[in-house]
């Protein structure tokens, strides 16, 4: 009886040994096979970046069509670097094209307006746009608050009113998720969509918006290149030269330097990479018909 007892809880530790060593086993070569994959795919991601923008052996095809006057609408002093700098960089390189800017409010939430629009000049020089190029909106039906849609006719009208004064060919702005679903952002997108609906728009200006992406890809830096490659059309990709005048940019913003946007300014795919997305009637239809 003890015997028959003795053998069975041998013979139960036996297994349970045989079984740990099998998990342990099993972890490793996971975490093995893990972390090839990622290092192959790190190995990848940089070797797409330099070829992209160093050695320039692949090409991305699609492009903005032939961008002359050029019109960026943001919604606060520091958006341009922020989000767009990849974009706005492009463009102003390009000879035949000038770039206008237009931010509708002076983000005073903080109480800084005046200093932040001398900011926005200082950050504008940096990129390459015209001080006689930018347009800075002090309303009061337009404060700068994360919670505020701002009203789509007022904001309409006023991007109308510019690109009708300075015959914009190509407008270009936030997504309806405004990068950061901040309400401001989403408002400029709502605005145009309705001018585009309307067609108040001049025929020869052509609408951009700059894709949201998820929150996992939007600090991914590099690692985004192949999944924008994949999803996006039309893409940016700046230099590493290219990415340190967008980090100057930024340092003239110093009313907004707090640590986390610092951390943001390390990590952000946006100031590596845009991608855009020409603006359809289709589409827009579609997106207003599901937020009504
Ligand atoms: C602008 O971007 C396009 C497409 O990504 C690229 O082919 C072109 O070389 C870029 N131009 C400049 C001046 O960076
Ligand atoms: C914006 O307008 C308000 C009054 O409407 C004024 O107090 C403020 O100084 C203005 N800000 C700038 C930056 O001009």
């Amino acid at each position: 009886m003890s015997l028959g007892f003795e053998s069975l809880v041998s013979l139960v530790s036996a297994s349970w040994k045989n079984l740990t060593v099998r998990v342990q086993e099993y972890t490793k070569e996971t975490v093995e096979h893990l972390i090839v994959a990622v290092s192959v795919y790190i190995i990848v991601c940089v070797f797409l970046y330099l070829s992209i923008s160093r050695w320039k052996i692949i090409h991305f095809k699609k492009d903005v069509k032939n961008p002359h006057r050029v019109l960026l609408v943001i919604a606060h002093p520091d958006d341009e670097c922020m989000f767009f700098g990849p974009t706005v960089l492009n463009f102003t390189k390009q000879n035949q094209c000038k770039v206008f800017l237009m931010c509708l409010s002076t983000g005073q939430n903080y109480g800084l307006g005046k200093t932040r629009k001398q900011e926005l000049y200082k950050s504008c020089r940096m990129l390459g746009i015209d001080d006689s190029c930018i347009t800075v909106c002090n309303h009061t039906n337009l404060p700068d608050q994360m919670g505020a849609k701002w009203p789509i006719e007022l904001v309409a009208k006023l991007i109308l009113n510019h690109v009708e004064t300075y015959s914009i060919d190509t407008l270009v702005t936030f997504d309806k998720h405004g990068v950061s679903y901040h309400l401001n952002h989403c408002s400029i997108y709502y605005a145009i969509a309705h001018l585009s609906i309307e067609k108040k728009l001049p025929k020869e200006c052509s609408v951009y918006v700059l894709e949201t992406v998820n929150l996992l890809r939007k600090y991914w830096l590099l690692l985004d290149i192949p999944v924008s490659f994949l999803l996006s059309r039309i893409r940016y990709l700046v230099t590493s030269a290219d990415r340190a005048i967008i980090h100057k940019a930024m340092k003239q913003h110093q009313s907004q330097l707090v640590w986390f946007r610092r951390l943001y300014m390390l990590f952000s795919r946006y100031m590596l990479i845009n991608s855009l997305q020409l603006m359809e009637l289709s589409d827009i239809e579609l997106d207003l018909e599901i937020d009504d």
